[in-house]
Formats: C-alpha cells, structure tokens, sequence
C-alpha cells in the first residue's frame, strides 16, 4: 500500500513524498526573464517540504505567452536567470520542474488581476496569435493565425530547445503543456481543430503535433529525466475531448517515452460547465492509471491531507498537485506529514514552529 509521504522514483529522480506544486503563471516577468518573485514564490514551496515543484507555464517563444509578462525559455539568455530558481528549490529538498508552454489561440491577454481580457491590437504590446484553425477562443479574442505545416514544425523546433534549455538549467522534471486549450491542446479537441490536412480530423491526426513535440523532446531529454505531459482529459462538453479520449492519448505518450501524464481538464471551450467539487479531476487520473498503465498525477481542488492521501492509498494517482492551496499554504506538506503522523519535512531552522 503507497502513502502520500512515500518517496516516488521515476528514472534516476526520487521525490521525498508525493506532493507536487502545481505549475501556476505569476506573470510578473519582463520579456520573459525569471526574477526574484520566482525565486521566493518556488523556493518558499521547496522548504514546505513539496517533493516537486513546478515552475508555470513557461513560453517556448515570445508569441506563445499568454500574457506578455510571462516567464519564457525561447532564449539562451533565459536560462541563467532560472539557475537560481531550480538552485533554491533543489537545496531545499524538492525536485525542480518545468513546464513548456505555447499559448496558441490563448494568447495575448492582460494580466488576470487586469481583467484578462485581450490585448487591443494598436497597443505597443499586442502580436498576431497563432492557432489550429481560424477560431477565436471568446468573441473577445483575437482570431488565430492557421499554421502552416511548416509553423508547425518551427515551433517543435522552439520545444526542443525550450526542453535543451531547461536542461541546461538544470530542472530534473519537464512537463509539456497539453492542456487547458493552450496550442497543443487545441489542436488536440475537434471543437477547435477543423483542419483538413494531417493535423485534423480523426482523433489519430489531431494528437500528431503533440506526439511530435514529445517525440522530438524526448530525443533531447535525457532518458534518466522524467517526461510529463498535462492533459485536459475532458472538455466537459458534449462533441468534445473527453476520458476515453485521454486513454487513446495517454497509451500513444506512453509509447513515446512520457513518463507521467498529469491530468487536469478543460480550458478550451469558454462556456464548458466545468465542476467544482472536491477532486473534480481526480477519476481522470485515475482512469488514465487504469486503463492506459502509466504514472499519473491528480490536480484540482485537493485541499486536505486525508484526501490527497486518500488518493494515493487508493491507486487514483501516483503523484498529488496543489494548486492554490500552496498559494494559501505554502507549508502544506508540513502540516499534511503532522496530520498523517508521517514524518515532516521540516528545514533544521522552522523545527521549533512544527
Ligand atoms: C494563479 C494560477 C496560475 C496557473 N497557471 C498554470 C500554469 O502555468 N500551467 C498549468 O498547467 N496550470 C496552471 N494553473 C492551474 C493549476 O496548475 C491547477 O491545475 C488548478 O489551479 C487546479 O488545482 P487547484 O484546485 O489545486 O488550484 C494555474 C492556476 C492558478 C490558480
């Protein structure tokens, strides 16, 4: 029977317990340049006693941010400011991941704490999107550019390096965005992917320019370093991605190398009634476990130690993401380890809080 505050080896790397902290955009970056905010906002989790921590989606090329002060890897001089994040989050005892991002037809919005909305061509920080096919996302958005076979493969070339420069930085875990209707996602549900060529119609050619990626990644990654994809693994829509559909593209990055695949869900359709109970996304993960047999994690809306806990003695997952709970709780696995009667991974300096 697994615990949530066993260990969990997956290649060469071992994480100290079986919390994650989920990749979640500060946007607080300028021209894509990690910054001291990065640094505290990950490093403070890294003490918490996370066994990974994930850096947020991070732009493979600058057009492919979702805002313009998103953190990026389409430079080499991107990485040394990173050194310092995976520094920090290493020496306190977690893993430290990554996850590469495009941000397609999502792109070019303001800051959430801005109102999200849509950046006004005309503005000096406005750029053309790019996407699947020529629909927008909202009626507020911008109208995605078509790639061309051609962009496609460009940007499999900006991934590669993205994975070259993570590396080179020094992050152990990479995680490709796949989800929350991000580029490789919307190509991905054919509520946003009409393409007529081999990158639409059956699900076999909307999954290609993801299988791509991995595939061309996994090249450059080493096969020591765990490889991750987060999934959408439904839209929660009638026509769109759904579980079944996710088991089909969890078996196919299996035979690409992919390590884990972390499900989270939906993002791509504006009006999708996405739930909102306790681990919502829970029975994705452990669906994908079940019925692909590969590594998964669970993300959403788990809060408590009992049921992150819950989640892996029962084999739903292997690997439990916090989202904003780290954010209220960056401590949380701390707490969680007392509360389980496990024991915390307390740095030598907070053992007279805990
Ligand atoms: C502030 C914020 C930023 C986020 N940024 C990302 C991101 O960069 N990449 C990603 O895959 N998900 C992102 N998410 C989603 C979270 O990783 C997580 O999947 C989601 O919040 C559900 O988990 P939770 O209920 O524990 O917060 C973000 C969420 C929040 C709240």
């Amino acid at each position: 029977m697994t615990h949530l505050f066993d260990p969990l080896k997956i290649k060469d790397i071992i994480l100290r317990n079986r919390v994650g902290v989920s990749p979640m955009c500060q946007y607080s970056y300028t021209d894509g340049f990690s910054n001291d905010w990065q640094v505290i906002h990950l490093g403070a989790r890294a003490v918490g006693g996370a066994g990974l921590v994930i850096a947020e989606a991070t732009a493979v090329e600058a057009r492919g941010r979702i805002t313009p002060f998103d953190v990026g890897i389409w430079r080499d001089e991107h990485i040394d400011p990173l050194r310092r994040v995976v520094k920090v989050v290493k020496e306190n005892g977690a893993v430290p991941g990554i996850q590469i991002a495009h941000a397609g037809r999502k792109a070019c919005v303001g800051q959430p704490w801005t109102g999200g909305r849509p950046v006004q061509e005309g503005d000096p920080l406005w750029w053309p999107v790019v996407g699947a096919s020529p629909i927008a996302f909202s009626e507020e958005h911008q109208v995605p550019n078509e790639l061309t076979v051609e962009e496609i493969s460009a940007i499999r070339k900006r991934f590669v390096e993205g994975a070259q420069r993570s590396l080179a930085a020094g992050f152990e875990w990479l995680e490709i965005h796949g989800a929350h209707g991000y580029l490789l996602q919307s190509f991905c549900s054919p509520l946003s992917n009409q393409r007529g060529d081999q990158y639409g119609g059956v699900l076999e050619n909307r999954v290609r320019f993801l299988l791509e990626v991995v595939r061309d990644v996994r090249r450059v990654w080493p096969e020591r370093l765990p490889l991750t994809v987060r999934i959408s693994g439904t839209e929660w829509m009638e026509g769109g991605w759904n579980v079944q559909d996710s088991l089909v593209l969890a078996r196919l990055l299996k035979e690409e190398g992919v390590d884990l695949v972390d499900c989270s869900s939906a993002g791509n359709l504006e009006k999708a009634p996405v739930p909102t109970d306790p681990g919502y996304q829970v029975h994705i993960a452990e669906a994908v476990r079940r019925g692909a047999g590969i590594l998964t994690a669970a993300v959403g809306l788990i809060t408590t130690a009992q049921q992150a806990e819950e989640i892996i003695h029962s084999g739903s997952a292997d690997l439990v993401l916090l989202g904003r709970e780290m954010l209220r709780s960056p401590y949380w696995a701390i707490l969680a380890a007392k509360e389980l009667g496990q024991a915390p991974p307390v740095p030598p300096q907070y053992l007279r809080a805990f």
